[in-house]
């Protein structure tokens, strides 16, 4: 039987949906395919910021025709927007051809769920308050060879004042030792050549004893060659272990993704990031002190309530003092229940988008300036996919840099030397040094 699922959102929904086409091929759904020949389609949905889902509303509202013809297939909604206060009634209404709703604590009653539409046609909705034990034993169906996510972390304590995760995702939770070794351990062995550790906040990181640097140290400690990289960190956990792991391992990634949020003090207190611009460049300090060569990326969020044009420039300058190598830069959503949501002090659309388009050249320009340097030198890259359109190969090295490169056969999963011959934008493009 055929499956289709859409992902909103991040890494972590990516690896979700890995996970949600597990529990589908354990009943049978075995073959990916477009939506118009599935039998069960998924919608993994985010609910971070308004246009996610605005998006997943668009996508999910075309599906009604569809449904008419085959009113045999199930649809089923999953991920954070389900979970969201008082969402999963609104979309019953809205699209009452939804067949099963599942929160993010239900992964695993997801088959019984699907099992009981098939023998009964009837509807469900599953949304459980969250649980102690973490959902583990899912068996996932990779899509992202050669690299392997691999969570360490579930939900987040944070409570940044702009942010519905820890209101979708719940309490913080981190898996146990063992089986996250265990499960990279199986995944090196059977040819993964990456590993990426998922979390909200890697590195708050505890099981027992164990300690996130400590885990890294022993994930990057295994026999064979493959790269580790690790996200999402936050500046008020990031910490000289952390940095001396990294430098002592070749196979860790030299690209940090520490997100700083905002360049003003006042903005980021507003926003309970719990650092100031000063702890956040002396934390990318030391680890240039440490590992000279090593990148930062980031993510920014402008029109923050009450921002004003100064404190948006000190996010502007902050690109620049911090080196970013590339930003994820949104604006400001705000979304129900949060702190601040009800904040006074709006920014106007108007305000925000001038900012945000200020804020994107300086971060492309900087990306461009780096790249532009990389000519003439050598990398080593990990072939990642096939790019159609360009007809040529593509990977990143471990400064996450991409590379495209030339073949005339299938080179995905390999370690390959390339000779930067051309720089445009963020694509590299090069030869093979054989
Ligand atoms: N509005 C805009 N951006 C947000 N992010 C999280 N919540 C919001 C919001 N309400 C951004 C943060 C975070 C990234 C994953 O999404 O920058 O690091
Ligand atoms: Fe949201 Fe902050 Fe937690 Fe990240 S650390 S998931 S931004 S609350």
């Amino acid at each position: 039987m055929k499956y289709h699922i859409t992902t909103y959102g991040c890494q972590m929904n990516v690896h979700e949906s890995e996970k949600i086409a597990g529990v589908l091929s354990s009943l049978g759904y075995d073959e990916e395919s477009a939506e118009e020949e599935a039998d069960i389609i998924v919608f993994n949905t985010c609910c971070i910021r308004e246009n996610a889902e605005n998006h997943a509303f668009g996508n999910i509202g075309a599906l009604k025709k569809l449904k008419k013809r085959k009113p045999e297939l199930i649809v089923v909604l999953g991920g954070c927007m389900a979970q969201e206060e008082g969402k999963a009634e609104y979309f019953r209404r809205k699209f009452p051809f939804i067949d099963i709703v599942f929160g993010t604590h239900n992964l695993s009653e997801l088959s019984t769920l699907i099992e009981k539409r098939r023998a009964t046609g009837k509807k469900s909705v599953s949304l459980k308050e969250e649980r102690e034990e973490i959902e583990d034993g899912i068996v996932p169906v990779r899509t992202s060879y050669p690299n392997a996510w691999v969570n360490i972390t579930y939900g987040c304590n944070n409570f940044c004042s702009y942010c519905i995760v820890p209101y979708v995702r719940g309490r913080e939770k981190s898996r146990k030792k063992e089986e996250i070794l265990k499960e990279v351990e199986f995944l090196v062995g059977a040819g993964y050549k990456e590993i990426t550790l998922l979390g909200q906040n890697v590195n708050s990181y505890a099981d027992g004893e164990t300690r996130f640097p400590a885990l890294l140290d022993e994930v990057a400690s295994l026999r064979g060659k493959y790269r580790v990289s690790f996200m999402t960190s936050h500046p008020k956990d990031f910490s000289e272990e952390l940095v001396a792991v990294m430098k002592k391992h070749e196979n860790i990634c030299r690209r940090l993704h520490l997100p700083a949020q905002s360049g003003s003090d006042r903005i980021l207190s507003l926003m309970n990031r719990r650092y100031t611009r000063q702890k956040y460049l002396s934390e990318i300090a030391l680890l240039k002190r440490e590992i000279p060569d090593c990148e930062v990326t980031t993510d920014l969020i402008v029109g923050f309530p009450t921002e004003t044009e100064e404190e948006f420039s000190e996010t502007l300058s902050l690109v620049n003092e911090a080196d970013f190598s590339s930003a994820f830069t949104f604006v400001y959503s705000p979304r129900e229940g949060t702190k601040a949501a009800a904040m006074e002090g709006r920014i106007s659309d108007e305000v925000s988008k001038n900012r945000i388009m200020r804020l994107v050249d300086a971060v492309n320009a900087q990306t461009r300036e780096k790249s532009a340097k990389c000519v003439g030198k050598t990398f080593e890259i990990l072939v990642e996919d096939y790019d159609e359109k360009k007809n040529l190969y593509l990977g990143r090295d471990i400064y996450g840099r991409m590379g495209y490169f030339k073949s005339d056969r299938d080179r995905v999963g390999e370690f390959v030397r390339l000779k930067i011959t051309k720089a445009n934008g963020v694509s590299l493009f090069g030869e093979e040094e054989k």
